[in-house]
């Protein structure tokens, strides 16, 4: 039978359906509750609130479980690839080898952009932040493709689909190539998707690039560990703004700016800025997670800690912070920022402040610890989670029009004035 909950209010009592997920999850659902009760329901952050079912990404942050479509992250991160994740996030099964061929080759032949991309980048001020240059360049891309802006039509979202994900990472290097007055470096269809980022990315027209295949792998990896995450800020983002039937190249550039904010994907520019000020003042870790506990309103956080459905290990951070250990010995680099992350982490698991708090190391913490190793610049990292997250908000978004939808609108309870009279000019 199915169960319900039941409402007293009023005098009344009323039934409301408990809806049950495949992993045991429950929630009320409160469809018909204004009609029948006249009341809403308030959560300011969405603490307690499901805006969708969805059946991609499954977290359990208790007991620090992630898993993409029911695989484990640990499984995925040790032996997929990231495109072969994106098809598994967007399409929901693991593709067949001709399958996967075929799309790996449509995202391929896709990574170039319209040759006046050069002069929307140049309009751009050189210290433009990649994250803005790359919401504004993911929306243009509505302005170049006005044939494939229509959500609903399966070929037209196919073509955007693969456009976006060839080109976000193009786009995303032409930024940092404006930023330091290089040349941008026209894809390579050649070399494979991460290969091809750090062609773009650390590759000039004057000699031949050698792309090192455990930055590569590394790469790849973490892209595999951003690549969705359920109904996080920017996720959530994209679903309604693509709510209102807007095209998905829009949804995704409101995605790209809901990352920018610290505390999501900029948390991991933050961290590396906090591990280098901590480096260069030379504070200790101690005195640094002090001041991160303080309630003093310029106090910072202990970027890269903390989780909203984490209360227990982020399994990100856990694959994050062993691959950063392989890939430094790797590249035979002794990283001081490492030094103190981890001393950071040590000190912050045991004290009683983190500890209360279930505050944990999150996916942030660690990551921009490699993208420093391989000579990424801070403000490149969030565009690299953005990069990752892409097929997570495409699967988001694609699941969200093929579960015929309603315009995502919130309702508010008013505190504001009540009814009053106009106050002309003179008389205020
Ligand atoms: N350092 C110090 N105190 C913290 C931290 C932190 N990093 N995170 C949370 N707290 C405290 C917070 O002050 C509050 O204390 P109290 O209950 O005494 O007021 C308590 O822990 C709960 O915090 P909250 O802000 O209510 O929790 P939330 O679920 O709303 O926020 C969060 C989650 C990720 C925004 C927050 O933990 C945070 O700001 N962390 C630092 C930024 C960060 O690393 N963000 C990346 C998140 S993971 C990747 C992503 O989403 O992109």
């Amino acid at each position: 039978m199915a169960k319900t909950a039941e409402l007293r209010f009023d005098g009344q009592t009323i039934e409301l359906p408990i809806i049950e997920g495949s992993e045991g999850e429950r929630a009320i659902d409160i469809g018909a509750l204004r009609s029948k009760t006249g009341l809403i329901t308030l959560d300011p952050g969405y603490v307690n609130t499901g805006s969708c079912t969805s059946a991609i990404t499954f977290i359990d942050g208790e007991e620090g479980i992630l898993r993409y479509r029911g695989y484990p992250i640990e499984e995925l991160a040790e032996k997929s690839t990231f495109l072969e994740c994106a098809y598994l996030l967007m399409y929901g099964e693991l593709p067949k080898r001709e399958v996967l061929h075929a799309f790996v080759d449509s995202i391929r032949r896709h990574t170039m952009l319209h040759e006046d991309f050069r002069g929307f980048f140049k309009a751009l001020p050189k210290d433009a932040h990649p994250m803005a240059a790359c919401a504004a360049a993911v929306g243009a891309l509505a302005t170049f493709y006005p044939d494939s802006l229509d959500p609903v039509d399966e070929r037209q979202l196919e073509i955007s689909t693969h456009r976006l994900i060839a080109k976000l990472p193009t786009l995303a290097t032409y930024a940092y190539k404006h930023s330091i007055g290089q040349p941008f470096m026209y894809p390579d269809n050649r070399l494979s998707y991460v290969g091809n980022f750090l062609h773009m990315m650390f590759g000039t027209p004057c000699e031949d690039f050698e792309i090192d295949p455990v930055v590569r792998k590394a790469i790849d990896l973490l892209l595999i560990l951003h690549a969705d995450h359920e109904q996080n800020c920017s996720a959530s983002t994209v679903r309604l703004v693509g709510s209102s039937n807007v095209n998905l190249f829009a949804s995704v550039s409101s995605g790209i700016t809901a990352l920018w904010g610290p505390r999501h994907g900029g948390a991991n520019q933050d961290v590396i800025e906090m591990l280098t000020a901590i480096r260069d003042e030379g504070l200790s870790g101690k005195e640094f997670v002090e001041r991160a506990k303080s309630r003093e309103a310029d106090a910072a956080r202990l970027t890269g800690f903390g989780h909203r459905v984490y209360k227990n290990h982020d399994p990100r951070a856990t694959v994050i912070k062993k691959a950063c250990f392989e890939v430094l010995e790797k590249m035979g680099i002794h990283s001081k920022l490492l030094e103190i992350a981890v001393e950071l982490e040590e000190i912050a698991l045991k004290d009683e402040y983190f500890v209360e708090r279930k505050l944990y190391p999150n996916v942030d913490f660690y990551s921009g610890v490699i993208y420093s190793a391989i000579g990424t610049p801070p403000n490149m990292f969030t565009a690299m989670f953005a990069i990752g997250r892409l097929p997570g908000w495409i699967a988001q978004w694609m699941e969200m029009h093929d579960d015929k939808h309603k315009i995502g609108r919130p309702r508010q309870v008013y505190v504001g004035e009540n009814q009053r009279d106009y106050v002309e000019l003179e008389d205020r």
